[in-house]
């Protein structure tokens, strides 16, 4: 060894001396090199391969952090940074709803009448006042007019009805609630399990009139702001008396995996990241960007609606999503990020990304991998903090080391997918859910260090050799069935496959007196057609004996607006039994015949008593 680098050492010198110091330089490099393609080979493919998507996703996060940086030094919010976008075009369209289009200076000047009239009323900064309003431009500019006050705005999912809604409002300690007309009777229900002091206010989406004085329905406990709008003279504009950049700006409702909605919150700061960060992935403020999403949401209420408030970008908004108007509507609004997918779907950039919209853990695929949802760079892991660790794939929980700390899993291998928090940068903070004992509950502590922690996202990844993340399954929909784990995700797509795409979702039911959970599938039949003995022959080509639904349940119609999820645990809940299950008709699998039998009252005590074995 020692003679080995005494002669690389004289070959240098004598080089040296013969070609001088460049020359040196030069072959000692290609010497490391030499020895980095015979020795390291794999790691130098992998390298050259991921280079050049890893600068380019870096040029993109300095872009991020750089606007992140300059908006905490200016201490703006969103009003303020609008309004700097305003002053740029104030003529140019900035959202466009069927057949209105709502310039820059429209909208700005329809949150000065939002932000007059809610002082009018006594709201003030730290205040909280609730949207349950549908897709409109108002939407965006109601909440901007709040901002504009320090006050803090939770956008209701439309769907919400009763508990689900009672919970939304009080979970966030609305001081205001403005809904859409159209959900009076809904909030009319509710109103008297509300706090006594929440003020109510009717929305109404018509052009404003305001030399109309309207009749303001008096001693109705429910109030017309649309009216109020109209008669009420727009604030000046000055910059808001908020809490700054990192402020809290919006809540937004996660549906989480344990029923009632959550509330998330959204920072000035964590705002601008995540519409920043779709941002500098390709797009430009000349673009026209479609959004058929609900705004109650971050895709639609952040992402979309953050390209025209930061960026300038021209937003077509839709009431909701309609298959049939998609392509039509891509044409006729010139929609530009699906300019490629119209010319004969020879698409050229398709962008994913995945995040949560309470979690910190957030990547995107920026370079059109099949089937990626983003990557982590290999060659310097740690630059952006996210990872993927060992996991219990039944309850979650991170497996640790003897030490107590987790472990990272291998390429290949299917983990956890976890985002390391830090205060204090908007990429990597965890702000929560405004419940506090439910954020913790998305927190892991000590995980590579003692002290540290991470942002749980409850997602299984994989991640292949060149560090691109694959979707694989969430904890928690898995169960166990003859000392087996099966997916209900993947139960799910083969009976969609094989029952003409029908909606199914697969859960674990428990039976008396056996180990781990039967499966179960509840699965829609609108018309009668579902053909059971052939769902039973096709399953049984396509799926493990264990992965295949014990009990099935055919119901006529399944409602997928609420969220899914809250669904399913519904759904467990009744599992098989015909005295709470009275709508739908039930089977078992009948294991001789292969076939699904109708299940009643009797089947139900046989299986009790293990009469009827499963
Ligand atoms: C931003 O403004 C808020 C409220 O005025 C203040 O509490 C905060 O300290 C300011 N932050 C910075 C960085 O100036
Ligand atoms: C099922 O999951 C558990 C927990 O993750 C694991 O220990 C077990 O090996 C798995 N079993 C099979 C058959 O994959
Ligand atoms: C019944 O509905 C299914 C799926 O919803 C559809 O594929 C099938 O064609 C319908 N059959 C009849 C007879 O309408």
């Amino acid at each position: 060894m020692i003679f080995i680098v005494a002669a690389i050492l004289a070959a240098f010198c004598a080089v040296w001396w013969f070609l001088g110091f460049f020359a040196t330089c030069g072959v000692g490099l290609g010497l490391g090199i030499l020895y980095a393609l015979i020795f390291h080979t794999r790691w130098c493919y992998v390298a050259l391969v991921t280079t050049p998507r890893d600068i380019r996703a870096l040029i993109c996060y300095f872009k991020i952090l750089l606007l992140t940086w300059q908006l905490t030094r200016k201490n703006w919010t969103l009003p303020d940074i609008f309004h700097f976008v305003v002053q740029r075009h104030p003529e140019k369209p900035c959202f466009i709803f069927q057949d209105e289009t709502w310039t820059f200076k429209e909208v700005e000047d329809f949150s000065l009448r939002v932000s007059a009239v809610l002082k009018a009323n006594g709201v003030k900064k730290g205040n909280v006042v609730g949207l349950l309003v549908n897709n409109c431009p108002q939407l965006p500019a109601l909440w901007l007019g709040n901002a504009r006050l320090g006050g803090i705005t939770p956008l209701i999912n439309t769907n919400q009805r009763g508990n689900a809604l009672i919970h939304s409002i009080n979970v966030a300690k609305c001081d205001v609630l403005i809904f859409s007309e159209e959900y009076q009777a809904a909030v009319q229900e509710i109103a008297s399990e509300l706090g006594d002091s929440i003020k109510l206010f009717k929305f109404t989406h018509r052009p404003l009139n305001p030399s109309k004085s309207s009749a303001d329905g008096s001693g109705d406990s429910v109030r017309d702001f649309t009216a109020m709008l109209e008669t009420t003279p727009p604030a000046t504009w000055s910059l808001a008396d908020a809490d700054g950049f990192h402020g809290k700006l919006l809540y937004i409702y996660t549906s989480g995996t344990t029923g009632l909605p959550k509330a998330a919150v959204i920072s000035n700061s964590r705002f601008v990241f995540m519409a920043s960060a779709i941002h500098h992935m390709r797009l430009q403020s000349s673009d026209t960007i479609y959004c058929p999403l609900p705004l109650y949401h971050t895709a639609g209420g952040v992402i979309s609606v953050g390209q025209a408030l930061l960026f300038g970008c021209t937003v077509i908004l839709k009431s909701k999503f309609s298959a049939s108007q998609f392509f039509p509507d891509c044409a006729k609004y010139k929609a530009t990020i699906w300019n490629d997918f119209l010319k004969r779907f020879n698409i050229k950039h398709v962008l994913e990304f995945y995040g949560a919209t309470e979690g910190n853990a957030n990547i995107a695929n920026t370079d059109g991998t099949p089937g990626a949802i983003g990557f982590v760079s290999r060659i310097l892991p740690s630059i952006y903090p996210i990872a993927i660790i060992k996991v219990n794939q039944e309850t979650g929980e991170p497996i640790r080391d003897s030490r107590g700390l987790c472990q990272l899993a291998n390429p290949d291998e299917p983990g956890v997918f976890i985002g390391k928090i830090s205060p204090n940068n908007p990429t990597r903070e965890y702000l929560g859910y405004v419940d506090k004992s439910a954020s913790e509950k998305k927190v892991v502590r000590d995980v590579f260090k003692y002290g540290d922690s991470a942002f749980i996202s409850g997602d299984i990844l994989v991640a292949d050799e060149l560090g691109y993340l694959y979707f694989r399954d969430r904890t928690g929909d898995t169960f166990r069935w003859r000392g087996e784990n099966v997916s209900t995700t993947e139960v799910e797509a083969a009976i969609s496959r094989v029952a003409d795409h029908r909606d199914a979702v697969v859960y674990g039911v428990l039976v008396p007196n056996t180990e781990g959970r039967a499966g179960m599938c509840g699965i829609v039949d609108t018309n009668g057609s579902l053909d059971l003995d052939k769902l039973a022959r096709d399953l049984a080509r396509h799926l493990p004996a264990y992965a295949r639904p014990v009990f099935i349940r055919v119901m006529t119609s399944m409602d997928m607006t609420g969220t899914f999820k809250m669904k399913k645990i519904d759904l467990q809940k009744e599992g098989f039994d015909p005295s709470l299950v009275k709508n739908d008709k039930l089977y078992y699998l009948d294991l001789k015949q292969g076939r699904y039998l109708p299940l009643g009252a009797d089947e139900y005590e046989k299986i009790g008593n293990g009469k009827i074995r499963l």
